[in-house]
């Protein structure tokens, strides 16, 4: 069976330049390991703030790199350079505003801040696109919220089946009715 691949996308002008070590994908990365008890393999990039390269990043994770799941870290605000939801919306078949609900909802008991983060989550073809802030406190905070509803959502995209640790993420299945 091939690996399970996992996309996981830094936006950063900073990061990207080398000027700021890049905090947020390996604390995705950690994340996913805590998590996941499938194998699966990490397709990581650090990009810049430019909506063609985030848009073009995405395409080749989800259409050419196999990723069932994207993960994106960073651009989410409200500052001029902030485009990820917009390459994210443009990219994507549908989109899956829950996502975005429910982790500002959950960053909000840590932050009032957390209303200006845009975030958001969408479907390309088979992939699941999923946009987190870029402060890795905030990465471990909305992964867990919105985890359990991954493994199925790949499921209903047709993507592999996704497996968790249950003591750090319970994956939630509906019965067949
Ligand atoms: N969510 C959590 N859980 N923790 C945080 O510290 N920071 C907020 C918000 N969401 C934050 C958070 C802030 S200050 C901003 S500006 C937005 O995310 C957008 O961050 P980004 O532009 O790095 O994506």
């Amino acid at each position: 069976m091939p690996t399970i691949r996992i996309g996981i996308v830094t936006v950063s002008d900073r990061a990207s330049r080398g000027e700021y070590e890049d905090k947020g994908g390996p604390a995705v990365v950690t994340f996913l390991r805590d998590a996941l008890s499938c194998d699966w393999e990490p397709v990581a990039r650090v990009i810049p703030d430019e909506q063609d390269r985030i848009e073009s990043t995405l395409k080749a994770l989800c259409d050419d790199e196999g990723c069932c799941l994207v993960v994106t870290t960073g651009g989410t605000g409200p500052a001029p350079r902030d485009v990820t939801p917009e390459a994210t919306e443009a990219v994507c078949d549908k989109m899956l505003p829950g996502f975005g609900e429910l982790m500002r909802q959950v960053s909000l008991r840590s932050v009032p801040t957390a209303i200006l983060s845009r975030q958001t989550a969408g479907i390309r073809g088979k992939s699941l696109v999923v946009n987190l802030p870029g402060k890795p406190a905030a990465i471990r905070e909305c992964l867990l919220a919105v985890m359990p509803a991954v493994p199925y959502c790949v499921d209903l995209i047709g993507g592999p089946f996704l497996t968790t640790h249950e003591a750090v993420v319970r994956a939630f299945r509906p019965k067949p009715s």
